[in-house]
Formats: structure tokens, C-alpha cells, sequence
């Protein structure tokens, strides 16, 4: 097996049953995404039921305040986040019919999306076949296949996306990319990983040569 199928193995078994995760529309991946681009997913939860449930699609939403959108905000913080949601909501209405896009060419030109966030969109409502690179999957590779370039760098950036593209299962890139993000989230941990029950530890540098505690690098600044 590659590492993409024992990913998505893992993933199988292993993987939380998110509300985001039963879904292909784009809008609702959009509203989850944006609202974990800087918070964990537990407290994440009840925002996503709540926005979902008020502002059920992306017209309803365009048609919101302000205010009203700062108000089901409150708590979470980075507000410019929710303002950029507004202003991408108007435009998909008026620019895009009402039909929030699917593709990452599309979606990557939108206000609050950048490439983590476009590929995750398109791979998990078309399986446009775009790697996500997050932080989890940052230090997944990073550890497992001994990477120690500063992952905060030009350089760092570009090699983990081009690592990142490489292992894509491009048949199954919504699942593959949900699964490298699980894997990060909930086995290859950022503190005390249980490396013991990894199914990936035979082939991983960092726990062959005990540096899962030294990977990934990060420069100060
Ligand atoms: N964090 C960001 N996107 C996520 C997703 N789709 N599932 C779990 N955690 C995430």
C-alpha cells in the first residue's frame, strides 16, 4: 500500500463523524473551513450549527448584516474573518448567480480564501484533485519523512506543497485530504503522539530516529 491508501485505511476506521464531512455542498465545506482556519474543531462545532442554521444558504447569508453576522460571530475572534465571508457571499450573488463555486480557479479569487482553504473546498465538494497543506500536515510530513526545512519559509512552503501534491491519491483527493488532516489531528499529534500504534511508523524518519519530538522546524520571528 502507498502512503496515500494507508491514510485513507486509517481514516476509515478512525475518523470523527463531523457535520462538514456529510455534505458536497460547497457552501456549508465553506462555512466549516472558514470557521476552523483558526479554531480547534470542538469549539468550532456549535458556530458551524449555528451560522448552518441561520443562515441555511449562501443567498440568506448575503443577505445578513453586518451586525447581525458579528453577532452569531462572537466568541471566536479574528472578526475580519466573518467580514470577508460577508463581502464573498454578496459576490458569489452577484457574480456567480447565487451558485457558490466548486473549483479551486473559482474559489481561489474569492476575499478569506486562500490555497489551503480553495483546495479544500474543491476536493471535498468536486474532488478537484488540489493537496491541502496545513498545519497537521505540515508535521506529518515533516516528521515522516524527515524534513527539517523551516516550515514558516518560502523554501519550507514550497517543498511540503510539492510533497503534498506528490503523495495525492488524485482518484480520491476529498478523501485524501480529509484523511492527511485527520491523521495529523488525531494520531500524528503535535505532543505525545502514540508512535507505539501509528500504522505508519515503520516507514516514518522521525520515530525511526527519534526526532518526532524535534519535527517539524519552525524559525522564529
Ligand atoms: N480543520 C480544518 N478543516 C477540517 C476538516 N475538514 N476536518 C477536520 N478538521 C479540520
Amino acid at each position: 500500500m502507498n502512503f496515500s491508501d494507508e491514510l485513507i485505511k486509517w481514516y476509515r476506521i478512525n475518523k470523527r463523524d463531523l457535520p462538514w464531512r456529510n455534505t458536497s455542498d460547497p457552501y456549508h465545506i465553506w462555512l466549516s473551513e472558514i470557521i476552523l482556519q483558526q479554531t480547534r474543531v470542538e469549539q468550532g462545532m456549535p458556530y458551524y450549527f449555528r451560522f448552518a442554521e441561520n443562515f441555511p444558504d449562501v443567498k440568506s447569508f448575503a443577505e445578513a448584516s453586518e451586525d447581525q453576522i458579528l453577532h452569531y460571530w462572537q466568541g471566536l475572534g479574528y472578526y475580519s474573518r466573518g467580514r470577508n465571508m460577508l463581502k464573498t457571499a454578496r459576490k458569489v450573488m452577484e457574480e456567480h448567480r447565487g451558485i457558490f463555486p466548486n473549483n479551486y480557479a473559482q474559489l481561489i479569487k474569492l476575499v478569506g480564501i486562500g490555497e489551503y482553504t480553495a483546495a479544500a473546498i474543491s476536493s471535498f465538494s468536486s474532488n478537484e484533485a488540489k493537496a491541502v497543506v496545513d498545519g497537521n500536515v505540515y508535521r506529518l510530513l515533516a516528521r515522516h519523512f524527515g524534513i527539517d526545512t523551516p516550515i514558516n519559509t518560502t523554501q519550507g512552503k514550497k517543498q511540503f506543497q510539492e510533497l503534498a501534491n506528490s503523495l495525492l491519491n488524485e482518484k480520491n483527493a476529498g478523501e485524501h485530504n480529509q484523511a492527511i488532516i485527520e491523521f495529523g489531528a488525531l494520531q500524528c499529534k503535535p505532543k505525545n503522539p502514540n508512535c507505539d500504534i501509528c500504522p505508519l511508523n515503520i516507514s516514518c524518519h522521525a520515530f525511526q530516529n527519534n526526532l518526532v519530538s524535534e519535527l517539524p522546524v519552525k524559525n522564529k520571528n
